[in-house]
């Protein structure tokens, strides 16, 4: 395969070309680069760049420039998929890697075969490109300055790639890193092809620990296993500690990577039993009587709804068990009669599934009830999320403010996990003042952000606990 770069600086490829494996590939001519330098496309002393239209500083690199580049790059070396390096561009993952190594590789594929998004690059930005096949020839554009002016990308990219939502000073570095982890996926240039199957970020979970001899070094010992010649144990171990790792360091990973029911259930060993917790006492209500609308601690009234909906919630993300918290023995009573009918035969046969859920619930009189359960349960006081419409106002008395992507840092504290719900006017002091972290308030782009108990903790339970998958 052939590799043109187009670039201001060909110079700062010189030790990237040279080196190890990348150098090897070219010298075993699985790859050739070439390289394009942006001022070779203009006369002498004419400058590359001009400065951007309206009012602002900054230059960018002049069309025709780009265009005369590229014309010389197919004159040489044949059509080629011309990749653009830009911080707007789509991120550079194992994924897209991988589908770019299907529309580059070279001979056999056939047109069908391309993924739908290099089928004669219909998807891509406005290109005027169409390729029967794959095309044997990459063409890498890397800008400098304010980048390029925005019609080249629109009229020549059938890429254009982020390496993060970072900015550096120019496309060389994304090039070299695209280059190094594109190489990697094509056969023949890491050594042990088996290796970078395993890599991380290729299947639901990050790469298992690697370790070396001496097996004592700073007092830190390789595991007694991987001495133990037994093969499949170690296969076993190994993918043991790659799911702990995914679910203690990347769970976001973990749940974008469309696991399929074989990860999941690997993955369920590392993630901690989750509670959930309605209070319909100990939270803030507007005092009786009170002309001012002073808020006192009090109850609430259990809801119907509230009862079911947040039971199929759970159900549907796997919590142990959901609590209904009420000090009053009438609301006890209410929820009684509901669960008496659920957890009856009658109850079974009128809806299985609903019964299902409505299994996990358990009534409790205070909050210091549920706690004690779970520490019967599991051997261990939980760790205690609570939740708010409202951004804390206690400061740095109260529980660390945790968003929702906190959950590495809370599995691997391996305690169960107890997700605490207010009503009425929301949990009280106490029972905030008790937890160990409050989860930052659900927002959407309005002011208004009153939603029902019920929804919150669907919304809250999916973005903490919910697969975010992906068309394939
Ligand atoms: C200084 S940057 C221009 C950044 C531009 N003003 C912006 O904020 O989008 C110059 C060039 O560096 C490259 N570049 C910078 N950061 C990048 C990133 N995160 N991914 C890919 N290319 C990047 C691009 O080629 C870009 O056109």
């Amino acid at each position: 395969m052939k590799i043109t770069i187009i670039t201001v600086f060909p110079e700062f490829y010189d030790s990237f070309l040279k080196t190890s494996i990348i150098a090897r590939a070219i010298e075993n001519k699985i790859v050739s680069v070439n390289f394009i330098k942006f001022s070779d496309m203009c006369n002498i002393k004419e400058r590359i760049d001009v400065p951007t239209c309206g009012p602002g500083a900054g230059m960018v690199i002049k069309p025709e420039v780009v265009q005369l580049a590229i014309e010389k790059a197919e004159k040489d070396f044949g059509q080629g998929y011309k990749i653009f390096f830009s911080p707007k561009g789509e991120k550079l993952t194992q994924d897209l890697l991988k589908d770019l190594t299907r529309c580059l590789d070279t001979n056999f594929v056939t047109q069908n075969s391309l993924p739908a998004f290099a089928q004669g690059f219909g998807g891509q930005a406005g290109t005027n490109a169409s390729f029967a096949k794959p095309v044997p020839h990459l063409i890498l554009l890397c800008a400098r300055y304010e980048g390029f002016d925005a019609r080249t990308e629109q009229v020549y990219a059938n890429k254009i790639i982020s390496i993060g939502d970072y900015v550096v000073m120019g496309g060389d570095l994304p090039a070299q890193v695209f280059i190094e982890s594109f190489l990697r996926l094509i056969p023949g240039i890491v050594g042990n092809q088996e290796s970078v199957q395993k890599d991380s970020y290729s299947g639901s979970f990050l790469d298992y620990p690697a370790y070396s001899l001496p097996k004592v070094w700073n007092n830190l010992t390789v595991p007694e296993i991987l001495f133990s010649g037994d093969h499949a144990k170690i296969e076993k171990w190994r993918q043991e500690q790659a799911a702990q790792d995914t679910i203690y360091k990347n769970f976001d990973w973990f749940i974008s990577s469309n696991p399929d029911k074989k990860d999941i259930d690997l993955a369920k060993k590392f993630i901690p039993n989750h509670y959930v917790v309605l209070m319909h006492s100990q939270v803030n209500v507007t005092c009786n009587n009170d002309i001012n609308n002073n808020i006192c601690v009090g109850h609430t009234s259990i809801t119907s709804l509230d009862i079911h909906d947040i039971a199929r919630s759970s159900a549907t993300y796997g919590i142990k068990n959901y609590f209904l918290v009420s000090a009053l023995i009438d609301q006890q009573k209410i929820l009684k009669t509901f669960l008496d009918f659920w957890m009856s035969q009658e109850g079974q046969d009128y809806n299985l599934s609903r019964f299902e859920a409505v299994s996990r619930i358990i009534a409790k009189l205070n909050f210091d009830e549920v706690i004690a359960k779970i520490r019967e349960q599991e051997g261990v006081e939980p760790i205690i999320i609570t939740t708010s419409a409202k951004e804390s106002n206690l400061g740095n008395t109260g529980p660390k403010v945790i968003d929702y992507n906190s959950q590495s840092e809370i599995f691997s504290q391996k305690r169960p996990v107890l997700f605490v719900f207010g009503t009425g006017q929301g949990l009280s002091d106490e029972i905030l003042n008790k937890s160990n972290y409050l989860l930052l308030p659900i927002k959407g782009l309005t002011d208004y952000n009153h939603l029902s108990v019920r929804s919150a903790a669907a919304i809250i339970l999916d973005r903490w606990l919910g697969l975010k998958n992906k068309v394939e």
